[in-house]
């Protein structure tokens, strides 16, 4: 789409934020779209402000906040009958009325990015330096799924029918940005949504409800709700009225869905083994500030983490290298979000049987380079912790394992260093640091995974910038990303083969 002058959202100062009304006239066409800039953390009133909103973010405030109702496995299906019913209004409204609503919900939560900033840190553990940018991505998504479907509309005539009912079940690491982005696009794409939040994570995805109904989405269109410990869950994702399930989250879980419902329509995003691989020719400080943000971002609890550092030749043998990487990530502040200094947070949960795994053990060949300690009694406070001698097809070097420990592996070539990287089930994000023009373009013949990075990390994938989705085990049922040009399109059939490409 032609470039059309952004709207004002450069405002720097977050303290005037929650007086501010809408920022766009809703007579003209929408504003162009622009990525929403995330807090500069350098005013001196932004850094009060962020220390306001960790403040308020108690265990007591956070049980005071509301979140989606419990619903039992006999009310599952009056929830997806309403659901279909108000479907069919919600999709024949003129496209411009859903893209305006959706710009709307960036408005609404934009002036709640403190508010946003609060939940994140009491329900999910975040840092602010972390649910600062997935607020940003959630605006994102809501300004840009809406020109999509302002797009979709003008392409599309007849031949496109969106789905009616669309579930989205979201994961707990992201979980204002993930929630907002499957449901902001399949409302967008004219469907009703039925979203199910993470458990851990419930009044964060009830944020983003409340925003979409404030800004006038009925609330037939969107519920949320809760399925009770028993059958509803498989209930609703088995429920013949059912049109799609939008999932992210493990693998494990799209193949449960799957095997409650063999003919279910998926769209998924599921789990990652991610490697960054440094060669000789890389800027090696650049390497490590890379490798080090990409592995303990939110304490390694990403999709898109680097859990793998692979490294080719001369820089496996560097003794500066590995210093270098020890301190970097030893000076990480790893902390309760209430402390403001906090870069690296909790783990939002007690850890897994797998995570348990590689933060206290040690395969064969392996040692710890940086050893990771509990650092309290909560259990979930862990020091970054990385691993030396990853051996090639061991439990680390192909397993999944979602916290705050890096493992090294070593390559002598740089061919044998893509085989490893290769050499898991998954391939979401994978990483090359290098200066030499010919490794990166043999890297990026033979690479398999959805979002490549070369010199940067690879976490933080940005809405349109950079549309993030994986291949192989990583996905399932999606032929495009999230935050691209052709997702909206996956959210409905299409009469002939004019699909356009
Ligand atoms: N979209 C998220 C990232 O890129 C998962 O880190």
């Amino acid at each position: 789409d032609g470039y059309r002058a952004p709207h004002p959202n450069h405002r720097q100062d977050r303290g005037a934020e929650q007086t501010e009304g809408s920022r766009f006239d809703e007579s003209l066409p929408l504003p162009g779209f622009a990525n929403e800039p995330d807090t500069n953390p350098a005013l001196p009133a932004n850094q009060a402000w962020a220390r306001a909103a960790l403040a308020t973010a108690t265990p007591e405030w956070l049980a005071a906040q509301p979140v989606p109702p419990t619903v039992a496995e006999d009310q599952i299906d009056a929830l997806v009958g309403r659901a279909r019913d108000a479907a069919t209004q919600w999709a024949a409204r003129p496209a411009t009325e859903r893209a305006t609503i959706l710009y709307r919900t960036a408005e609404i939560l934009s002036a709640r990015r403190g508010h946003l900033v609060s939940l994140a840190a009491a329900e999910a553990g975040k840092a602010v330096a972390q649910s600062d940018p997935e607020i940003s991505e959630a605006i994102d998504f809501a300004r840009y799924y809406a020109h999509r479907a302002l797009e979709l509309d003008q392409v599309s005539g007849a031949e496109f029918t969106p789905d009616r009912v669309v579930v989205v079940t979201p994961p707990w690491n992201f979980p204002i940005a993930i929630p907002a982005g499957g449901t902001f696009a399949a409302l967008a794409a004219g469907a009703a949504v039925i979203h199910k939040p993470s458990k851990p994570t419930p009044h964060c995805s009830m944020a983003i409800l409340e925003a979409l109904w404030e800004a006038g989405v009925p609330r037939d269109v969107c519920q949320g709700v809760f399925p009770d410990e028993g059958p509803a869950g498989r209930r609703l994702i088995s429920h013949p009225d059912v049109d799609r399930v939008v999932l992210t989250g493990a693998s494990d879980t799209a193949a449960l869905f799957a095997s409650w419902r063999p003919e279910l329509r998926i769209n998924a995003e599921t789990s990652g083994k991610n490697g960054l691989i440094v060669t000789p020719s890389a800027d090696r400080d650049l390497a490590i500030a890379d490798l080090v943000h990409s592995a303990f971002g939110h304490a390694g609890q990403k999709c898109s983490a680097a859990s793998l550092g692979i490294l080719v030749g001369s820089v496996y043998s560097s003794e500066r290298f590995r210093r270098q990487l020890v301190d970097a990530a030893s000076s990480l502040v790893v902390d309760w979000p209430s402390n403001p200094s906090a870069t690296v947070g909790p783990l939002t949960e007690d850890p897994s049987e797998k995570l348990r795994r590689a933060l206290t053990t040690l395969e064969p060949g392996e040692s710890w380079l940086l050893k990771p300690r509990q650092l309290d009694s909560s259990g979930r406070l862990w020091s970054p912790g990385i691993k030396d001698g990853v051996a090639p097809g061991s439990f680390f070097h192909r397993t999944e394992c979602f916290g705050p420990v890096l493992g090294l592996m070593r390559a002598d070539t740089v061919d044998e260093a893509i085989e490893l990287q290769n050499a898991t089930d998954f391939g979401l994000t994978a990483g090359l640091h290098s200066l030499e023009v010919r490794e990166v373009r043999t890297w990026l013949d033979r690479v398999q995974a959805g979002n490549v990075y070369v010199n940067r990390g690879i976490t933080g994938a940005i809405v349109r910038r950079q549309p993030f989705g994986g291949w192989k085990r990583s996905s399932v049922g999606l032929g495009s990303k999230a935050g691209g040009p052709n997702y909206l399109m996956l959210l409905g059939t299409w009469a002939d083969r004019k699909r356009p490409s």
